[in-house]
């Protein structure tokens, strides 16, 4: 059964328009047209994460994910045993996903990036190598779980073809009578959401 525990989130952001970091909590969102020039940055190697990687890969899902151990489609996982391709910037690295397989589809059980790498393409280069690893493998679809006060995820996947699929009101709130976990701006973590998107 998921606690408030496997919901709350202690990671943080940056912010887009001053580069501070932010909590969580505390972050909100900002309407901006496409103004945003691109950044030319060192390239950036996506490769399976090693077992001399394993340390650096728990740190960062632990500090911009939140957490190692989760709960999620109705199962507890930890993230210390689950595959995870790494963005290596230069030898370090700046971002991960973690993946299994799930009823003949490719689940992204995590994904996070290093705040400071944040809006330069890190999370895409990752989510396209779990759309190629889930093609490798003949799978004909990608899915994955997020929060309702996840709104950069719900962007993020949306913005990349992913779809709603699924909607599980309570989820995360636990046993009766527990308070919700705080979220994204403030919003009480309550409801799990899954997107799916269906490789050509
Ligand atoms: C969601 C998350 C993984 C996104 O990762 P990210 O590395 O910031 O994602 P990207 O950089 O690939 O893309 C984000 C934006 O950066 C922009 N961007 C990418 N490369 C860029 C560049 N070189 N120059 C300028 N902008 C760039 C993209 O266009 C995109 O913006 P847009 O959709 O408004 O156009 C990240 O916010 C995160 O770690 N969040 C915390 C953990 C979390 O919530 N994980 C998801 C739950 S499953």
């Amino acid at each position: 059964m998921p606690t408030p525990t496997f919901g709350a989130k202690p990671t943080v952001l940056r912010c887009s328009r001053c580069g501070k970091f932010v909590d969580w909590e505390d972050a909100r969102l900002q309407i901006v047209c496409g103004c945003r020039p691109h950044l030319d940055l060192p390239p950036v190697l996506v490769r399976e994460a090693t077992d001399l990687d394993r340390p650096a890969v728990l740190t960062l899902f632990e500090r911009d994910f939140g957490r190692t151990r989760l709960v999620t489609f109705g199962e507890e996982l930890h993230l210390e045993t689950v595959p995870t391709v790494v963005a290596d910037s230069e030898g370090e690295i700046t971002g991960a996903l973690a993946y299994r397989e799930r009823q003949q589809a490719l689940h992204i059980v995590a994904l996070a990036t290093d705040p400071l790498w944040q809006r330069s393409g890190v999370g895409g280069h990752l989510v396209a190598e779990a759309e190629l690893i889930a093609r490798q493998r003949d799978l004909p679809r990608i899915l994955v779980a997020t929060t309702n006060d996840n709104l950069p995820s719900l962007y993020f996947y949306q913005r990349k073809g992913y779809r709603i699929t699924e909607i599980l009101p309570d989820t995360m709130v636990g046993a009766t009578g527990t308070a919700p976990s705080i979220g994204f701006g403030g919003i009480p973590i309550r409801d799990e959401i899954h997107l799916t998107k269906v490789l050509a």
